[in-house]
């Protein structure tokens, strides 16, 4: 038989504990491949007391005998990638070509994206969109463009990169001063950064999606790992405050370059409650002594940006939403052991807006709608030494049934800690998991 590809992706709006999730499961698989997303991740790892950070590299990299693979759909930044390599190597894992890979057809981050999500954000005033400065949405934007972007593989030419730097800084220099009055961007010295760049990068740039269609014949599993959160899909999710790319599974095939089919088994990650990072809307915050103590609990500080963030209860309504999406089978809930202990515990079910019930969810009317809540009875007790769902509270166990019958969807994996140990897997029917 035939075993099932895995996609990985976030069902709220990023920060879900993608990471440990996609740690738990690579050692099920052969090949773990980002398709979306760039340097705006952050992604946590705990193994032992060791934590690890990841923003590019994705999260297959601490298993021997896994190759990871940044897929052509991900806006990549060669600096952050080498310095997460550096950083990486200085702890002792060292990774090469038998470990990591680029696709030749991924989007490269320059300077002049950063600068100029910056100095958008900033002509944007109260209405920005709050996003991490990476330049990622000016990436997709000249993705899109064509005549101004630049690819991985077109680092490996030393001299059609100098002159290509050199076209495209005189565009963007103009366009800059007309619109911030920026001072020109300066070629040359982006040119030897990145032919640079270029040459250290070279034995990992591979056309990927040939690997991993190759894969897919032989019978190698493959995960699919998802970045930011569904609610941040330039497409479905809370426009315009989202990131520029298709980070549901609907993003898996043309991110990675693997047929629909080939998306396998999805799983869903939710923490136990919300949090977002920058603006937009999110009906169930908590701007209060509630939102305060779940983002202490929870250490709600951004991994890429280090900003507080917005936290509330879990709103299963919109959760619910991401997973019909993505085609989610299963969940896994995160962060549940941050919920010990409240006085008080809800859950937002559904919205009421014009002073009717909203029968779906429309991201495109959050603006004024209002939560509608079922309180849950709250436990004093800690969770985080519970290795089996039968060890846990009653009202702890009653808080994922009801998950599972808001989200239509079986909670095959809790996670009560960020250690590795701290994974309680349920019946699933992803193979080799249980
Ligand atoms: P951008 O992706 O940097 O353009 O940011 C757009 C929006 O997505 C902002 O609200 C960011 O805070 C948010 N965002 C982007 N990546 C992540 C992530 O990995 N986790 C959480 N929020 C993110």
């Amino acid at each position: 038989m035939q075993i099932s590809n895995i996609a990985v992706v976030g069902l709220q709006w990023g920060d879900e504990g993608k990471g440990k999730v996609v740690d738990t499961m690579s050692r099920l698989c052969r090949h773990v491949v980002r398709y979306c997303g760039g340097a705006n991740a952050g992604h946590s790892v705990q193994i032992g007391d060791e934590k690890y950070a990841l923003h590019l590299i994705p999260c297959g990299i601490f298993r021997e005998g896994v190759v990871n693979i940044v897929g052509n759909g991900v806006a990549f930044d060669p600096q952050v990638a080498l310095d997460e390599l550096a950083a990486l190597a200085a702890r002792g894992l060292t990774l090469g070509p038998d470990r990591l890979l680029i696709s030749s057809a991924a989007h490269v981050v320059m300077p002049w994206h950063k600068l100029q999500d910056r100095l958008n954000e900033e002509s944007l005033g109260a209405g920005k969109i709050g996003t991490t400065v990476r330049g990622i949405g000016p990436c997709y934007a000249d993705k899109a463009m064509r005549s101004v972007a630049i690819r991985v593989g077109d680092l490996t030419d030393a001299d059609a990169l100098r002159d290509r730097i050199g076209r495209i800084a005189e565009i963007k220099s103009a366009i800059f001063a007309a619109l911030y009055d920026a001072a020109p961007v300066d070629a040359d010295p982006i040119a030897d950064e990145y032919v640079e760049y270029g040459r250290q990068l070279a034995p990992m740039i591979a056309n990927t999606g040939a690997i991993l269609r190759s894969a897919c014949r032989n019978g190698e599993r493959i995960m699919f790992e998802g970045g930011q959160g569904s609610l941040l899909d330039v497409d479905h999710g809370t426009y315009p405050f989202v990131t520029s790319s298709t980070v549901t599974a609907c993003g898996v095939p043309s991110g990675a370059g693997v047929p629909p089919s080939a998306v396998g088994t999805v799983v869903g990650v939710m923490k136990a409650y919300s949090s977002r990072v920058g603006a937009g809307p999110f009906p169930s915050e908590q701007d209060n002594e509630i939102g305060e103590c779940l983002r202490r609990r929870g250490h709600e500080y951004g991994t890429t940006t280090g900003r507080p963030r917005r936290c509330g209860w879990l709103d299963a309504f919109a959760v619910r939403y991401a997973a019909d999406l993505s085609g989610v089978s299963e969940l896994a809930v995160t962060l549940l052991d941050v919920l010990s202990g409240l006085d008080e515990l809800k859950i937002c079910t559904g919205y009421r807006l014009g002073g009717q019930t909203l029968e779906n969810y429309d991201a495109t009317v959050l603006a004024g709608a209002e939560p509608v809540y079922e309180s849950m009875s709250t436990w004093p007790e800690d969770i985080a030494l519970c290795r089996n769902f039968d060890d846990l509270p009653q009202a702890t166990k009653a808080y994922v049934a009801r998950v599972e019958e808001l989200i239509g969807r079986p909670v095959t994996i809790v996670s009560v800690g960020p250690r590795r140990e701290q994974t309680i897997v349920r019946q699933t029917q992803i193979k080799g998991l249980s």
